[in-house]
């Protein structure tokens, strides 16, 4: 079997639309944070949750020193967030761009639809990134529509797409 092409594993992965969150956890040095959808539930008893973190993110190193983080999962008006928290500016200054308020000893990106306050539970080494787990310590969540990526783009959800009329996509005579 030919080694499988990283691009095509990029494309390929870029084809799972997935939410958009920003990880944040509170070091001696100050709030830091990343833009990551690598993020899911992963249990309901207990409540858990998991994101994976690239071994390079200064937010991990941060995450790991405060023994605990948030999930902020952002809107669709929440997009210049996202841009700024997944570059490699000086942490001060992506928390400068937007409002944010620290609260249980984590930072919160004001104006989320939904927020994930964890303990840190699991660090695992994978790959090039690490998988985090977390206990969930509290959870807020209000009406929103979240904001998407997809292929490498940000969206937004359209409406549920109308189911199929029984006789569509048959032959006709
Ligand atoms: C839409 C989007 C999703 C991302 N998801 C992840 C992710 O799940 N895990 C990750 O480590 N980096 C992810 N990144 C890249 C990080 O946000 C980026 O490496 C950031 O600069 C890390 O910041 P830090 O070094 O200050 O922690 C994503 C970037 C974008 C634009």
């Amino acid at each position: 079997m030919a080694v499988p092409d990283p691009s095509e594993f990029r494309q390929a992965v870029g084809m799972l639309p997935t939410g958009v969150t920003v990880i944040g956890a509170i070091a001696a040095s100050g709030p830091a944070g990343a833009t990551a959808s690598a993020v899911c539930s992963l249990s309901l008893e207990p409540m858990m949750m998991l994101a994976c973190l690239d071994r390079g993110s200064r937010t991990l190193l941060a995450l790991q020193g405060a023994d605990r983080f948030s999930i902020n999962i952002l809107g669709t008006q929440q997009r210049s967030a996202a841009e700024v928290f997944a570059s490699k500016v000086d942490q001060p200054d992506k928390w400068a761009a937007v409002e944010w308020k620290e609260h249980e000893g984590v930072p919160l990106v004001k104006g989320c639809p939904a927020y994930v306050v964890c303990a840190l539970h699991d660090v695992i080494s994978a790959g090039d990134h690490v998988i985090i787990t977390g206990n969930v310590l509290e959870v807020e969540a209000a009406p929103g529509d979240p904001l998407v990526y997809h292929g490498g783009l940000f969206r937004r959800l359209e409406d549920e797409t109308p189911e199929p009329r029984p006789d569509d996509g048959q032959t006709r005579t």
